[in-house]
């Protein structure tokens, strides 16, 4: 059978690519410790938004609360891009929830099947989780000098090789799936889906955010130094997810893990 190259290079992204000024440069490199500590780089030294990242493997791949994130060397989607929201730091997870909504629109569409978002940004296939999103941001007190929003989509990995609770595209499209492809396309929805919440329209993404969330129902929530059960009230203007407790008050939480939603 014929082999279709894949290979995650800047001519190949660019040939085609349909944003005007999302991966408007992207650096792709081989081998690199962390994509997102790449694309830091790139804000530190003044690069615009857009810029991105993308890398064959991460030696030393990052997830959210301090765990990592492992893939295997080629055959996934790691993917880093600056952006300079000119938002309050305590806003900037708006931006979190508006790459999950473009990544759950890109993903759903490439495999033609029911996806979730999990809060606040893992996207689930069949109650297993196939991409997540680690937003980090250099920023003071009470300004955003730039915000990395790194994606880990788990593409062709064969689900043996993936830890429990995780799937694969290829795993729920039955099939390989183009990487240069999916990467193009999400840059083109994100694109769109970030100016929206830059002309304040973070309302119209929250609804979609709602749309596809998984994250309803009774859940339970792991905090940093707790966990909390009960209803799932859904997210707010800053992202924040309210829960309603057996004891009739509400939480509100912006930091933590769904562990059990339906
Ligand atoms: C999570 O814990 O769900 C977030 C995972 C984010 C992984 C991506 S892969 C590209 C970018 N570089 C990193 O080191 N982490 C993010």
């Amino acid at each position: 059978m014929e082999k279709i190259p894949d290979n995650l290079l800047p001519d190949e992204i660019g040939r085609g690519l349909k944003t005007r000024w999302m991966g408007r440069p992207v650096f792709c490199y081989e081998e690199l410790d962390s994509t997102n500590d790449a694309a830091f780089k790139l804000g530190e030294e003044g690069l615009k938004e857009g810029a991105c990242v993308l890398a064959e493997y991460q030696r030393k791949g990052r997830g959210r609360l301090g765990r990592s994130w492992d893939s295997a060397k080629g055959k996934n989607v790691l993917l880093s891009v600056l952006l300079r929201p000119p938002l309050d730091p305590a806003h900037v997870s708006k931006v979190t929830l508006t790459a999950a909504v473009s990544a759950a629109k890109t993903l759903r569409k490439a495999t033609g099947k029911d996806l979730g978002i999990k809060w606040p940004n893992d996207i689930i296939f069949q109650g297993r989780k196939l991409c997540g999103i680690l937003t980090e941001m250099s920023a003071e007190l009470d300004r955003v000098h730039f915000v990395v929003v790194g994606i880990g989509i788990n593409v062709n990995s064969n689900p043996r090789e993936l830890p429990p609770g995780a799937s694969s595209l290829m795993e729920a499209a039955g099939k390989k799936m183009a990487r240069v492809e999916l990467v193009k396309n999400f840059l083109h929805v994100f694109e769109g889906d970030y100016e929206r919440l830059k002309r304040g329209d973070f309302a119209s993404i929250a609804g979609e955010w709602e749309e596809f969330s998984v994250t309803s129902g009774r859940i339970v929530v792991s905090l940093l130094d707790r966990k909390i059960e009960g209803e799932a009230l859904g997210i707010d203007e800053e992202g924040a997810l309210w829960i309603r407790k057996d004891n009739g008050l509400q939480e509100r939480v912006f930091s933590g893990e769904v562990l059990r939603c339906r």
